[in-house]
């Protein structure tokens, strides 16, 4: 299985980036521990990173050609981000929406997701460990409650 992993604007800041909500840890540390796990579990990982939701759905675009599935953190994009949102509805892959932080414990415009209805399922609130539950969650062949893509 080949999973593309998409991390949104700021996320190229973990490890320096408000640590109390995102953690100690920097992408290239969490990355190498995605990458063995993804090993171990038959999965086939591409990172990418972006800041700007274009650029975001430029890569999802292409992901159609490319992969099997994806899990996304869209940063903050998650909550208005309606292009994102459009372009995980134009592709037919499932899409696992990902968070390090509980978006919901936090400030009020964090509360809407505009791409979980059309994400296969959610995984937030459990730091780094949570890009490791998704892919679990794929490796498990969970397809989710959400978006049907076939
Ligand atoms: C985040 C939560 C978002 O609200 C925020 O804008 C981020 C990171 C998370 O992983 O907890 O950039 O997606």
């Amino acid at each position: 299985m080949r999973l593309l992993l998409l991390n949104g604007p700021n996320l190229n800041l973990l490890g320096e980036r408000e640590p109390r909500h995102y953690g100690r840890e920097t992408w290239p540390e969490i990355e190498q521990r995605l990458h063995e796990r993804a090993a171990g579990l038959g999965i086939e990982l591409t990172c990418r990173q972006q800041n700007s939701e274009g650029a975001m759905v430029d890569i999802l675009h292409a992901a159609r050609h490319e992969a099997d599935g994806v899990i996304l953190n869209a940063g903050a994009y998650t909550h208005y981000g309606y292009a994102l949102r459009d372009a995980i509805a134009s592709i037919d892959l499932p899409v696992v929406e990902v968070h390090l932080s509980l978006p919901e414990s936090r400030e009020e415009f964090r509360h809407v997701s505009v791409i979980a209805p059309v994400c296969v399922g959610r995984i937030a609130g459990f730091g780094a460990l949570s890009y490791e539950l998704a892919l679990e969650a794929f490796a498990r062949g969970v397809r989710g409650a959400g978006k049907r893509t076939t």
